[in-house]
């Protein structure tokens, strides 16, 4: 059996990218999956799986080779009530290499504009043969919802809903710092910014205290949701605490569209007291890496010289790795196969 936990081991040979990972102690959970609504159950071993499976569809990507057949017989629906440009293109390019056929459902062109409901427009979806549906929706709960309400007929994948989750950021989250270092038990990670209207910190928050990481959360009073504290962060208010000793650290967008008027001074004081730049990050470790889920509000949570140096951030990696955990994702969900 080819080693499956090493990187550099990895295949790219395209017979290769799914040989033998049945063998992998996360297989057999990931397998009785039917959908990916949030990271709250997902196991070590799982993530393990996960990365072996994405470091091999990375290669496979990274050579450019032709797209698989392992889902030829699927059909994959973006279905994005939200706008996104990373989750929703990356998942239509991994759902390609994979061989599925994808459609870009687009809501503002559809009946759901003359008052049909997300679960008829499902529905329709399943009629028309979809297999499965990648759903983002500002309503925090509504890939739950779904899931239920449609339960036995399609498949679905939470790809942002409002506040509450975006799995799939978080595990290439995971994925693209486990690149730089592979144990992220006792691993300082500090998440900077709008806490509260943040799916992709309640996400990542999930994941990484479920691995043992000294997770640090910060941010102006009024962006940290209440009782944060309870799920096993630190909580701060000024930076420099949060930023002493970080091996990596993750900045988030002040999301405007979901807030409240007043729940900053200004973006002048956000800049000067949380916005992470060169002289900020010396406080941090040596090698420190920083993150943002993006899209970016260029210059306010980090300067575009930090966004830029190649040497501390991992921002383009983040979106480079999205599709191949995505290939992973999908085909953990909904491959028939073990082999393509
Ligand atoms: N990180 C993220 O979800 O980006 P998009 O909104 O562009 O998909």
């Amino acid at each position: 059996m080819p080693e499956l936990s090493s990187r550099s081991n990895v295949s790219a040979n395209k017979s290769e990218v799914f040989a033998d990972v049945s063998a992998l102690p996360g297989w057999q959970l990931w397998r009785g999956r039917r959908h990916l609504l949030d990271v709250d159950s997902i196991t070590a071993d799982e993530l393990s799986a996960l990365t072996a499976v994405a470091a091999r569809c990375k290669r496979f990507h990274i050579r450019n080779c032709e797209p698989l057949t392992i889902l030829a017989r699927k059909t994959v629906a973006n279905v994005f009530f939200e706008n996104s440009t990373r989750t929703r293109s990356s998942f239509e390019l991994a759902a390609r290499k994979l061989g599925a056929t994808i459609i870009n459902f687009d809501p503002k062109m559809s009946s759901v504009s003359k008052g049909e409901t997300i679960s008829d427009t499902a529905s329709i979806l399943i009629q028309l043969g979809v297999d499965a549906i990648v759903q983002r929706h500002s309503a925090s709960g509504s890939a739950h919802q779904i899931a239920r309400e449609l339960a036995g007929r399609v498949q679905v994948i939470n790809a942002g809903d409002g506040w509450h989750a975006h799995p799939t950021q978080a595990l290439l989250d995971y994925f693209t710092m486990t690149e730089v270092r592979s144990e992220l038990k006792g691993a300082k990670i500090t998440i900077v910014g709008d806490i509260k209207h943040s799916r992709v910190a309640r996400s990542n928050i999930a994941l990484l205290t479920s691995l043992g990481a000294d997770l640090h959360i910060v941010g102006p009073p009024t962006l940290l949701p209440l009782e944060l504290d309870k799920l096993g962060v630190k909580v701060h208010t000024s930076l420099a605490p949060a930023l002493e000793g970080a091996d990596f650290v993750m900045c988030l967008r002040l999301q405007t569209e979901r807030m409240e008027q007043g729940l900053i001074p200004s973006i002048g004081e956000y800049k000067r007291l949380y916005r992470v730049d060169h002289q900020k990050l010396r406080m941090a470790a040596k090698d420190v890496r920083v993150l943002h889920p993006g899209p970016v509000n260029r210059n306010i949570e980090i300067t575009d010289e930090l966004a830029n140096d190649e040497k501390h951030s991992l921002i383009a990696a983040q979106v480079h790795n999205g599709i191949a955990v995505r290939m992973a994702v999908l085909y953990f969900l909904l491959a028939d196969e073990e082999k393509s």
